[in-house]
């Protein structure tokens, strides 16, 4: 331990210096203006998620300022005219769709997972992937504790024949993946923002079929950076065989009336004023006792086009309240924007996070090897996980 934290100061040269990295990379990014094919996630205020929003355990960092800082996920596509409710209503029914690509052996050989990892994530999204699997998605032992990881796709819209990323193509990809790295997990409906509430559950059909014994389930998006070491801790205090559904959860979240807003959400649809506590999609926890429990639960739900606010629906059916965990942070962090004092960049608030969202390959990759790397991170005391907001260090 004293060895340890010596070795850790020396390298404090290191981490200031790669901190500092992050933070222009972070700074230039914003400056740049990344090209963004849309995602999920707030931007400005015609994307802004589900309206009045109470954050629990936070005070609302993230609609306040600008909205989450959200590097260039390539989400799925959201169409561009106004959401076709008409269609979707009379197409909801058709809920099944087959499994192209499967892992039925993800579960077994050394023994079944203590926590499975679910990223979703798109076709084009190869970077991304690959950074998760190299970091904080890496299988094997973590702290003791086994970890697997499974990607959760569907197939590229209009099959992928529009020219992007023909069929052909985007087949031999995903084949060659999975030959690979044995974690890709593909359906056969669009992969398009309004179905992820589809692969939401299929994946939990799928996690409850074929991970039956897995002791907790992550899901989130590819674009997070995930501490794995303090998700597991917090496990470690926890019964896989109770209800565990834990993240950033949002209270008392308004639908959006306003029709050009791209979560838009008409009375005919969802009539109530409030939707059902729910967690960000983009990282939460669920005990396998939960993940059973919701894979029956979500498939008798109607289908709602918003992915979390589903699960918070499926939730409810089960009169189980998601709990909320400060370090989760599915909204992301503000951009050095928000800061305009920026002068230094302090990677030890990351070390004691769970979920950060809204980050590119390379941020993901550089934290990683600022907070789990062979060096380590030098962090002159250890904070609880502060529930305030994120503070750029002064
Ligand atoms: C969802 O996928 C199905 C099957 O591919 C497709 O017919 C439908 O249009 C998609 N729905 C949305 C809302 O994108």
């Amino acid at each position: 331990m004293q060895r340890r934290r010596l070795r850790l100061r020396r390298d404090a040269g290191l981490t200031v210096f790669l901190g500092v990295a992050l933070g222009l990379l972070l700074y230039v990014q914003h400056e740049g203006e990344a090209p963004t094919t849309s995602a999920p996630r707030a931007r400005g205020k015609e994307a802004r998620r589900p309206s009045l929003v109470t954050r629990a355990f936070q005070t609302p960092v993230s609609h306040a300022g600008p909205l989450a800082y959200e590097g260039d996920t390539p989400a799925p596509p959201t169409p561009t005219g106004p959401f076709d409710f008409g269609h979707y209503l009379r197409a909801k029914d058709q809920r099944r769709f087959p499994l192209l690509i499967n892992q039925p052996h993800k579960c077994v050989g050394d023994g079944s997972p203590d926590l499975l990892i679910a990223v979703k994530s798109v076709v084009a999204d190869f970077e991304r992937r690959q950074a998760v699997r190299q970091t904080w998605g890496a299988e094997g032992r973590v702290q003791g504790a086994l970890v697997r990881r499974v990607f959760l796709l569907g197939v590229p819209r209009g099959g992928g024949s529009d020219g992007a990323a023909p069929p052909a193509h985007w087949r031999a990809l995903l084949r060659a993946e999975s030959q690979a790295y044995a974690d890709i997990l593909l359906w056969a409906f669009e992969d398009t923002f309004f179905n992820l509430t589809l692969k939401e559950i299929h994946f939990l059909t799928w996690a409850s079929a074929f991970c039956p014994n897995t002791r907790f389930v992550f899901k989130g998006d590819a674009d997070v950076f995930v501490h794995v070491g303090n998700l597991l801790e917090f496990l470690a205090l926890r019964d896989p065989a109770q209800d565990l559904l834990a993240g950033d959860v949002i209270l008392q979240a308004r639908p959006i009336r306003e029709r050009d807003s791209k979560y838009y959400i008409p009375e005919g649809v969802y009539g109530l004023s409030v939707y059902p506590a729910y967690a960000g999609g983009g990282g939460f926890v669920l005990s396998g006792a939960t993940l059973h429990r919701l894979a029956g639960a979500c498939a008798q739900v109607e289908l709602f086009p918003i992915d979390d606010v589903f699960l918070g629906m499926c939730l409810q059916r089960l009169q189980l309240t998601p709990e909320p965990h400060p370090a989760f942070r599915t909204f992301g962090i503000a951009r050095p924007s928000a800061a305009p004092h920026l002068r230094t960049f302090d990677p030890c608030f990351y070390r004691e996070l769970v979920v950060v969202h809204g980050l590119s390959a390379a941020d993901i990759w550089l934290m990683w090897r600022l907070l789990q790397g062979p060096r380590g991170l030098a962090c002159g005391h250890r904070r609880p996980a502060a529930p305030g907001p994120f503070q750029w260090a002064p």
